[in-house]
């Protein structure tokens, strides 16, 4: 009886595995092949050493995404890594915004094809009402992680943190812009503010204004999709957060940059910051008026 358990538990062992490999979502994993990113058509002999090699010499792109769950979730991640995959040595932090990693979030990053960390934080309940700054638990949470995952690796690896809401349209260009960043890099946005763009206003190379329609008296006026600060800065900065006591709504992203730099010393991207890169699209709320109030199809579907 007891061989005949054993046995059993040999065969079931391979299967144990398997499922430990696949829930290990924390990870820097390489790129799956069917959805090898980069490297376009060409075959992989011709490409693989070289532009191994010039990757391997970049620095790291860290994405910080905070996530709700909500009806277009799935959508605006879909597009997003859609967007993520085509850009080299990137790596995803998504925060989720909840009390444990949900089963579509942990799914998509298995799938996602590219380097990937799943956090999540829950926002408090008391700061979930309209007017009050969203998701700034899930930011920290994601600057906390890396800055632990780099305190023990002296000197740091180049990199750039930048923070990418998950509703907002991003080019390719953009991240050859930010990947130069010094210190604190900014561009203009699209879409935002009230009108068609806000963006940096630049004389002879440093930023002297802010061309805006709201608060113009913010010290940063600009967007968090404005900007994206060296690795070294976050290191060397190590108490810089966003805030909750005292923030007022619009002004997260100057209470963070008032704590790592100064206007002077911000290095203009995008052409002296006169292209949009990026855009503060917001994704309609659906209309899910016909939307049967207990399950009624055959099936389970997650959209
Ligand atoms: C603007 C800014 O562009 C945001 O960077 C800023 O966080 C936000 O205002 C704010 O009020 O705090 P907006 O389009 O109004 O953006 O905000 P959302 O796109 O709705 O939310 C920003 C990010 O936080 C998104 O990635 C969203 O998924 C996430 N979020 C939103 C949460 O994690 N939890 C929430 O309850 C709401
Ligand atoms: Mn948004």
């Amino acid at each position: 009886m007891k061989s005949l358990l054993f046995s059993r538990f040999l065969l079931l062992l391979p299967w144990v595995l398997v499922v430990i490999v696949v829930l290990d979502i924390d990870s820097s994993r390489a790129p799956l092949p069917a959805l090898a990113p980069r490297g376009g058509g060409r075959p992989a002999a011709a490409r693989a050493p070289p532009q191994r090699r010039r990757e391997a010499a970049l620095p790291t792109i860290y994405a910080i995404t905070p996530t709700y769950s909500r009806p277009v979730q799935k959508a605006e991640l879909t597009r997003l890594a859609n967007t993520f995959r085509q850009v080299a040595r990137l790596h995803w932090i998504l925060v989720e915004d909840a009390a444990a990693r949900s089963e579509l979030v942990s799914r998509f990053v298995a799938g996602a094809g590219l380097p990937c960390t799943h956090l999540h934080v829950a926002t408090p309940r008391r700061y979930k009402r309209p007017g009050l700054p969203r998701a700034t638990e899930q930011r920290n949470a994601g600057l906390a992680w890396l800055r632990q995952r780099h305190q023990h690796l002296p000197p740091p690896q180049p990199g750039v943190l930048f923070f990418a809401d998950d509703d907002n349209t991003y080019s390719l260009e953009l991240f050859q812009e930010m990947r130069t960043t010094r210190k604190v890099s900014v561009w203009p946005v699209g879409l935002v503010g009230g009108r068609r763009y806000e963006r940096p206003i630049v004389e002879n190379g440093k930023v002297v204004g802010w061309y805006t329609g709201w608060r113009a008296d913010r010290p940063f006026a600009i967007d968090m999709a404005g900007f994206a600060v060296s690795l070294q800065v976050i290191l060397s900065h190590p108490k810089a957060v966003f805030k909750r006591r005292g923030s007022q709504p619009g002004m997260q992203e100057s209470d963070f940059l008032k704590q790592i730099t100064t206007v002077e010393e911000l290095e203009p991207k995008a052409n002296n910051c006169t292209k949009v890169l990026v855009w503060h699209t917001r994704t309609e709320k659906v209309n899910l008026a016909n939307e049967p109030k207990y399950h009624l199809d055959t099936v389970n579907i997650e959209v």
